[in-house]
């Protein structure tokens, strides 16, 4: 049977590709992490291809990418957190999906963040600071969009788990018809 793709939401170091392939496990449904779908197809990192093309060029790439999604069904889909950024790729991944956001605050993402050195816009002296405005900047795309909200501040990956799956079944029994 087809079921609903389920879309990870939120910003960058949330654990979105973390708890992508653990969903992907527990319910042998295969994983779409955008970032490391576009790194393969073009043979680069995200920062080799922020440096080389630009961040629109890269936009462009995760536009192609959720285009293509609106036809898929049955996936996690573990996203990068600027894929709010444009409303049509929500529109693309709401067909036939569920959106889920992982939500935390700034001062946990910079928390997490603070050894990674792989988010081509988090590289400037004042992490926390870049982050709080991006953060001000996107937040009310995340909790527009999204169908289920999940605040993963302070609990763990199995909790995170536990807390999606229960709330899938709820929104899944609440939208039977469409
Ligand atoms: C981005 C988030 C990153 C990656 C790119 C841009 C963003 O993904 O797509 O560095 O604009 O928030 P993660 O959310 O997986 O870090």
């Amino acid at each position: 049977m087809q079921k609903r793709n389920l879309i990870l939401i939120g910003f960058m170091g949330v654990g979105k590709s973390s708890v992508g392939k653990e969903l992907s496990l527990m319910l042998k449904r295969e994983l779409i992490d955008t970032d490391t779908y576009i790194e393969a197809k073009m043979r680069m990192s995200i920062s080799e291809i922020f440096e080389s093309f630009g961040e629109p060029y890269f936009r462009g790439l995760e536009r192609e990418l959720c285009q293509s999604l609106s036809e898929r069904r049955s996936k996690i889909v573990a996203t990068g957190g600027g894929i709010i950024k444009n409303a049509d790729n929500i529109e693309n991944l709401k067909q036939g999906g569920i959106i889920i956001y992982l939500k935390s605050y700034p001062e946990n993402i910079a928390y997490n963040l603070r050894y990674d050195n792989s988010r081509p816009l988090l590289r400037v002296d004042n992490k926390l600071k870049k982050i709080s405005e991006l953060m001000a900047e996107r937040e009310h795309y995340y909790n527009e969009y999204a169908d289920i909200i999940i605040d993963v501040s302070n609990i763990g990956i199995r909790e995170t788990l536990d807390r999606i799956l229960g709330e899938v079944e709820v929104y899944e029994n609440e939208n039977q018809d469409n």
